[in-house]
């Protein structure tokens, strides 16, 4: 059995909606799923790496050439990726910055899409390896993203759900609170993405 994974990244601690939502969707699964344990990994608490070159070298240099200094430069990926395939159930906090994703979530994802490990290249073309495993988005907006003029311009969800994708998650459902910065919705705006979630 699988741990639920409940990855945080704003930057914003307790006044944070994406963490109040992504608590919501693990408090429900907790409850259809009482034995399962909870892992938190509160992305925006570390200092990632970027994909530099030497990073970069070591994610394309097979397992058994890799010098010490590259197997301690990929401790974070490999801690990261294990975490992934230890969990069956993800809930993702996004907190949605500049129509995007924070960079540490963005770092996240780099450390987690790597060539042999969790994306296999066959037959021409990429086989994700994290498979069998369900994702819940719980992404926290000021403006409205699920629906009217704005839609176009949240990156974060179809990103997100393009790259799980491509390493093998396909079974994701995102929940919202947004329109928290809006005057006509700033009142109701948690209450009701709390209460959506109870459709889990
Ligand atoms: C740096 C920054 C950039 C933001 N960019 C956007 C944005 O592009 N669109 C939007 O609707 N809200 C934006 N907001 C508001 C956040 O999405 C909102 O505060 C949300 O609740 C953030 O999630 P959190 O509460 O989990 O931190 C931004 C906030 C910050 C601090």
């Amino acid at each position: 059995m699988g741990n639920i994974l409940h990855i945080i990244s704003s930057a914003r601690g307790d006044a944070s909606n994406s963490i109040l939502l992504g608590n919501r969707i693990v408090e429900r699964l907790q409850q259809r799923n009482p034995d399962k344990e909870v892992v938190v990994n509160n992305v925006a608490g570390q200092s990632w790496q970027w994909l530099h070159k030497e990073l970069v070298d070591a994610y394309r240099t097979p397992s058994a050439a890799l010098t010490s200094e590259q197997q301690a430069l990929l401790e974070a990926s490999d801690t990261t990726i294990a975490q992934m395939q230890e969990a069956d159930i993800i809930v993702i906090g996004v907190p949605l910055y500049n129509f995007n994703l924070p960079a540490p979530l963005k770092a996240w994802v780099d450390h987690i899409v790597r060539p042999g490990k969790t994306v296999n290249y066959q037959d021409g073309g990429f086989v994700g390896q994290l498979t069998g495993k369900k994702v819940y988005l719980a992404i926290a907006s000021n403006g409205i993203y699920s629906e009217g003029p704005m839609r176009p311009y949240d990156f974060a969800e179809p990103y997100l759900r393009y790259v799980l994708g491509f390493v093998g998650i396909t079974d994701i459902t995102t929940y919202r609170i947004e329109g928290a910065g809006l005057s006509a919705t700033k009142e109701t705006a948690v209450e009701k993405g709390l209460t959506s979630v109870e459709a889990i």
